[in-house]
């Protein structure tokens, strides 16, 4: 394993598997009725969270705990940097407190690069989620909560056919599932309208198409995305309902679906838009273990990345 956790390029087959296994292996901690081991007791952690996150920041927080590691959570609002303060000055900040382990999620991409590559820390640096280039956990708890369902827990993705679907353009979760899958050799077809796919795309190891329907009796994983407006300065489509017409999971699409397909979304969902309420709540849905899966994952990166480099 490399010291950051910056991409999901950063990991071999070999290591994604490690982080896998190891995840498999702490999620028995996550079952028992007291979650906790005393691996990283006295590490530090700092949560380092300058956009706004539910799922990542608490999971993230919850792995470490459950590792017994002292966990600083910083969020940019209520902090001096919106007092204008850099990431510099807010980086040896935290070198000065002694932090072992930084969890960043930046607007910018490149942020969490330029955090390990600085020299203004010596923290080992986790990107949890930059601009719209990368979130390399959610890849991994995704292949996690595939393997599961799809190769047994511990057996291979190889040949599995992943669709990923919408707002590609951006999206760091579609870029670093596409990275992380390739790595351990499923197969990935993205479908977006033409909008919403970035330059460059027909250089990424994956398909690509702009027609929902064709692809899905034969997809092992269907893995819907939001529609991130935030993020949108323009109008990358008609209107909303035109989105879901053509880009919308509903039932009558999820029933084109293999029997034995999982549909996934990294939340938070826009209900009724990239996929309906009753697919998403409904028996192929995995969207709910997508979560707790999180929790193991990055129990395992933290491990990894702080602890040792043999499974728990
Ligand atoms: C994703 C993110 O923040 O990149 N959410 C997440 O981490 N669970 C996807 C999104 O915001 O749509």
């Amino acid at each position: 394993m490399n010291r950051h956790l910056l991409s999901a390029a950063d990991l071999s087959h070999e290591d994604a598997v490690l982080v896998l296994d190891t995840a498999r292996e702490l999620a028995a901690v996550t079952g028992r009725a007291v979650k906790k081991l005393p691996t990283l007791r006295g590490r530090t952690v700092v949560n380092l969270f300058f956009e706004d996150s539910t799922r990542t920041r608490i999971s993230f927080e919850a792995a470490a705990k459950r590792l017994s590691a002292d966990v600083i959570n910083f969020s940019a609002k209520g902090s001096s940097v919106s007092k204008g303060e850099s990431l510099k000055d807010t980086a040896l900040t935290l070198q000065a407190m002694g932090a072992d382990a930084v969890v960043i999620r930046h607007s910018a991409s490149g942020a969490p690069h330029r955090l390990a590559h600085s020299g203004w820390i010596s923290a080992a640096v986790v990107n949890a989620g930059d601009g719209t280039h990368e979130h390399p956990t959610q890849a991994l708890l995704d292949a996690y909560t595939m393997r599961e369902h799809l190769a047994g827990g511990a057996g291979d993705l190889s040949g599995r056919r992943v669709t990923i679907v919408g707002d590609v353009l951006h999206s760091r979760v579609a870029r670093s599932n596409v990275l992380l899958l390739h790595t351990l050799g499923a197969e990935v077809t993205l479908v977006a309208p033409p909008t919403l796919l970035p330059v460059g795309v027909e250089t990424w190891p994956c398909e690509v198409s702009y027609d929902l329907d064709a692809p899905l009796p034969k997809s092992d994983a269907l893995m819907m995305l939001r529609v991130q407006r935030e993020r949108m300065d323009a109008a990358y489509f008609p209107s909303e309902r035109e989105y879901a017409r053509r880009y919308g999971l509903d039932a009558r699409r999820a029933a084109l679906l293999p029997d034995h397909a999982v549909v996934m979304h990294p939340g938070p969902m826009n209900r009724g838009m990239e996929i309906t309420a009753e697919v998403a709540d409904g028996p192929r849905s995995v969207i709910v273990e997508q979560v707790t899966n999180g929790v193991s994952i990055r129990m395992a990166v933290l491990y990894l990345l702080l602890g040792g480099a043999e499974p728990a």
